[in-house]
């Protein structure tokens, strides 16, 4: 049916760094993760995006930063598109304009705020009005990780245990504001390499090769309920051995994955080495390290600390800069 009034519709979201992570899909259709998943969803970076169904386009346009972009990028956002016009009965093309309020090669670009603000922008320009649950629902179509980010602060991604994913959303634990002293100190690593192979397909490599992939499904439940319950009671000394758990499993499976999936650099290493050394001279858990597929290191310290481990970081050679980020709100509509 031809639609009448406001055909546009603007959204904003940031990135979320994961403290578990997603890596390995049960069922590629409907995008349903092996294991839950837990997140932070970071404030100051933003991507912000505005669509438009516009019945003189031909074809679906897809404008990023002020440049069009063609090729997979452009079919993903067709495909997100595509889901919303079979959801909302819109038949028209649409425009695309996403911008990000940090610089795209710095690495810290995520599809995580991308697909969720697009999935919030298509969704409401073609007058749907779903629940931020249904959102995360859409989201995750576009990049897994996109479907925490709809939501603020803490955030768990249920997998679910149901066929049809009815029962697999991401869903808010803890408010932004509820450890303010938390930090997440992004160390960016010089050179670091673009991923020679897609998340989507490596994580698949994963789960058919390596020989660890089923120790770490039984692991993470545990590992989940501890950092659920150390968030919640703002346990740092609880927490930090927890995230950096994770994440070596993480590193483990992505290691004896065939072919191997290496996602840091010598910098990331030395990086993970000095807050190892920063905990063991202090014989408490100081900082935690967590990274995702790519050679940028997260290191989550309280505020107070944050001096001590920049000293630190300064003795590592091959650190562009490093940010202080903390969690930040959830996707929202602008406009
Ligand atoms: O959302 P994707 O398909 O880009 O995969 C994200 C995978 C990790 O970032 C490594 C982990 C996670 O949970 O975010």
């Amino acid at each position: 049916m031809p639609r009448s009034g406001s055909r546009s519709a603007t959204c904003e979201a940031a990135p979320n760094i994961a403290l578990v992570k997603y890596w390995g899909v049960r069922d590629e259709a409907r995008a349903l993760p092996y294991n839950s998943s837990l997140s932070v969803t970071l404030d100051r970076l933003r991507t912000r995006t505005r669509v438009t169904f516009d019945s003189g386009l031909a074809e679906d346009r897809f404008v990023l930063n002020g440049e069009v972009v063609d090729g997979a990028p452009r079919h993903a956002v067709g495909e997100m598109l595509d889901r919303i016009r079979v959801e909302s009965g819109e038949r028209d093309r649409a425009e695309v304009r996403s911008s990000n309020n940090f610089p795209t090669a710095s690495g810290l670009a995520s599809s995580a705020s991308g697909f969720a603000a697009l999935a919030g922008a298509a969704a409401y320009a073609a007058g749907l009005a779903p629940t931020p649950q249904h959102l995360s629902q859409i989201a995750r179509f576009g990049s897994g990780s996109a479907c925490r980010s709809i939501f603020g602060g803490f955030v768990e991604w249920r997998s679910g245990r149901r066929s049809d994913g009815r029962d697999c959303y991401a869903t808010p634990l803890f408010p932004e504001d509820h450890w303010p002293e938390l930090v997440d100190l992004v160390a960016l690593v010089a050179d670091a390499p673009t991923k020679a192979v897609r998340s989507a397909r490596a994580m698949q490599l994963t789960v058919a090769t390596s020989p660890e992939f089923s120790g770490r499904q039984r692991e993470i439940p545990g590992r989940l309920a501890r950092i659920r319950r150390a968030i919640g009671a703002r346990d740092a000394s609880a927490l930090f051995p927890a995230i950096m758990e994770e994440c070596d499993s993480f590193r483990r499976v992505c290691e004896t994955t065939t072919p191997p999936l290496d996602y840091l650099t010598g910098t990331s290493r030395a990086i993970l080495a000095a807050v190892d050394e920063v905990n063991r001279g202090a014989g408490r858990p100081v900082a935690a390290y967590t990274h995702d597929a790519g050679a940028h290191v997260h290191v989550f310290l309280h505020a107070s600390d944050v001096p001590r481990m920049r000293r630190r970081l300064a003795q590592v050679a091959g650190i562009a800069g490093t940010r202080v980020l903390h969690a930040g709100p959830g996707a929202r509509r602008v406009g």
